[in-house]
């Protein structure tokens, strides 16, 4: 069957973490299963390029947003590369055949009557790149990521996203799971349920992004970058060109975020019944990395970069740790102890340990010479056991529980273990019950062996060292030999190996202090202890220089009756210049911790207020002594 599969195409906004490693292990991992399955996969993954955030983010680095986009999409791409991803197609929204692919859905769309022009007005947020109604917004900030949105008054192109209200709900209804979990699928429901307005998809105001079709005339409008950011799917198979994939797409598959939600399961299905396409068979909606109980995101700097990660640990520790660590659809906090923990119990215990022990007592009693002939003899029931085992797996794969996956997974090595416990082989083979010692030994390279086809999706690098040792291919035969068919591994020699999944002592990576993440709930009062924590106290700025390479640093030498002026670095470059400042007295926050800016230390932050005109220092009404306390 062919089978198609993606990940979400990432935001060349900054370069990839935790989240997006996470997404697209999930991807490649249901791309290996398949592909186990004997299925015929297609595995989707890219970068998506346009909208006013990458312009924005591209101007702060003095860059063109395309030499931005062709940077980070780089650093994508070899990130998956380093980790073995078998993503078969890498698309960047900005290829050539996907802004075509893009263009002719508009006309299609329009042709169809979907698409009108108006007017847009409401609140705009650059970073989720989403539209929102004065209603939906939270006193003016984001409903989903928290920050500033923009008031939008411009010229747009609509699609009639009401229109498709009801056959939405229909195909919710007729699609038991068409979105998993279930309680994302509902939750989608309820937002349909309660109207759906049409969608602005175009934008003014900006330019990058893909243009309208030449024939409408209107240059000054460009996709709105959703729209095109939801058509990577189909373009890469050939949409709207020469459309030589398109056969995979009867069986789709999308790996998203609870971020993105929305998106995949209401507009992109929208598009797909204008453009008279088939919908998506799965969209499976995974929850967050957070660090510290607050969303992993490169827009607050609290990420962890997998490449740290998989240099300290390996990227097979990595993947198995994030699918193991939570269920899907829940969120999961990052903490090196609780990987360290799971190296130390599940794979150096149950799992390396195993197999140390396999080759370790086949060494000692038959030179290494595994056989199952004498297994079938004297161990059917562990090998019904085993069966019962297996059979429950490709469920739990199908419906997404991919931690009760590995779990019951991990069942299979624990019964081997406590196998070798009951049996106690030494005894056996004291007893001169040779028979029964191969037999039982036979019987543990089988676990290992059928054990690793499963483990292959989640664990590829190991699964393929452990079926290595075991003289057996990672492939779909073998799957329906050994998984399907009930068979049993030939004679073999056992190839040692170096112990997989050595403990882990102490800690490889620095605990690093990452940045604390803005207090997102500053509607909460506090108390006047909380207020007494900061000490502000009033100083005099006796010098004042710019820093190199940074336009907005100033470098300030401030009294503030101490016994020595303190250094300061303030980001005020834009709105005062060193003469003007030099002489004057601000306020300043004393017992903050010290922080290193461009090389240089600063030890206190001076207040300000800011708006669109740029920024004011706070400053006392009558000049008082340096030093004296703010309250
Ligand atoms: O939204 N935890 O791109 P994006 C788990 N370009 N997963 C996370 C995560 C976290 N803390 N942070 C990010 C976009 N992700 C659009 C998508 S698709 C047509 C366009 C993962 O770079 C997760 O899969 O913001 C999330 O949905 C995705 O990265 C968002 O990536
Ligand atoms: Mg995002």
């Amino acid at each position: 069957m062919k089978t198609f599969i993606s990940t979400p195409i990432y935001y060349v906004n900054d370069v990839p973490h935790i989240g997006h490693a996470y997404t697209t292990f999930i991807a490649d991992m249901l791309k290996k299963y398949q592909v186990l399955n004997g299925n015929d996969v297609f595995f989707l993954t890219g970068t998506d390029e346009h909208g006013q955030k990458i312009e924005q983010s591209a101007k702060s680095k003095s860059k063109t947003p395309k030499q931005y986009a062709d940077e980070i999409s780089e650093k994508f791409k070899n990130l998956w590369d380093m980790f073995g991803i078998d993503y078969d197609y890498f698309i960047r929204t900005t290829d050539e055949n996907h802004k075509i692919a893009v263009q002719k859905a508009f006309e299609r769309m329009y042709q169809k009557g979907d698409i009108y022009k108006g007017e847009y007005e409401g609140h705009y947020c650059v970073s989720c790149e989403s539209f929102f109604t004065q209603m939906q917004t939270i006193n003016g900030k984001c409903p989903d990521c928290g920050k500033d949105t923009s008031l939008l008054k411009e010229e747009s192109y609509f699609f009639a996203l009401s229109k498709y209200q009801d056959k939405l709900l229909e195909w919710y209804d007729l699609n038991p799971e068409c979105i998993l979990p279930l309680h994302k699928k509902n939750e989608v429901i309820k937002f349909v349920q309660n109207g759906l307005n049409d969608l602005s998809i175009t934008r003014t105001g900006f330019k990058w992004g893909i243009d309208l079709p030449e024939n409408f005339n209107d240059r000054h409008h460009v996709m709105y970058v959703w729209l095109d950011a939801l058509l990577n799917y189909v373009s890469a198979l050939g949409y709207g060109g020469q459309e030589e994939r398109m056969d995979f797409w009867k069986n789709a598959t999308h790996i998203v975020g609870k971020d993105i939600l929305r998106f995949h399961a209401i507009y992109w299905p929208a598009f797909l019944m204008s453009l008279g396409l088939e919908l998506p068979k799965h969209i499976y909606v995974h929850g967050w990395w957070t660090r510290d109980g607050v969303k992993m995101s490169k827009s607050i700097g609290n990420v962890i970069h997998p490449k740290d990660v998989s240099d300290a640990y390996g990227v097979d520790v990595l993947r198995y740790f994030l699918m193991r660590e939570v269920p899907f659809g829940q969120d999961g906090d990052f903490s090196q102890k609780a990987l360290v923990d799971r190296i130390n119990s599940d794979l150096s215990n149950d799992l390396g340990n195993l197999l140390n022990r396999l080759v370790g007592m086949s060494e000692k009693y038959f030179d290494k010479k595994i056989s199952s002939k004498m297994t079938t003899k004297f161990y059917q029931k562990e090998l019904d056991e085993i069966q019962i085992i297996l059979e429950k797996l490709p469920l739990l794969m199908e419906q997404i529980h991919i931690n009760r996956y590995v779990e019951e997974l991990w069942k299979l090595f624990s019964l081997a273990n406590g196998l070798i416990a009951k049996y106690e082989p030494w005894n056996l083979m004291k007893e001169n019950k040779i028979d029964q010692t191969q037999g039982f030994l036979g019987l543990i390279a089988n676990i290992l062996a059928k054990g690793s086809l499963f483990l292959y999706p989640i664990m590829p690098r190991t699964a393929e060292d452990i079926a290595t040792c075991l003289h057996v291919n990672i492939s779909s035969d073998s799957f329906v030999h050994l998984v399907s068919n009930h068979q049993l591994l030939e004679d073999f020699v056992i190839k040692k190996i170096e112990p997989l999944f050595p403990k882990v002592e102490n800690f490889k990576m620095a605990e690093v202090d990452f940045l604390k993440p803005p207090q997102e709930d500053t509607q909460k009062p506090i108390s006047i202890d909380d207020f007494s924590k900061l000490d502000i106290r009033v100083g005099t700025i006796l010098q004042a220089s710019k820093i190199q390479k940074s336009d907005k640093l100033l470098k300030l030498q401030i009294d503030l009756g101490e016994n020595k002026p303190r250094q300061i670095l303030s980001g005020i470059s834009k709105s005062y210049t060193p003469e003007e400042l030099v002489g004057s007295q601000v306020c300043v926050l004393v017992n903050l911790k010290p922080a290193k800016m461009m090389g240089e230390i600063s030890e206190g932050m001076i207040l300000a207020s800011k708006d669109e005109e740029g920024l004011s220092l706070l400053r006392v009404e009558k000049a008082k002594k340096n030093g004296s306390k703010v309250s």
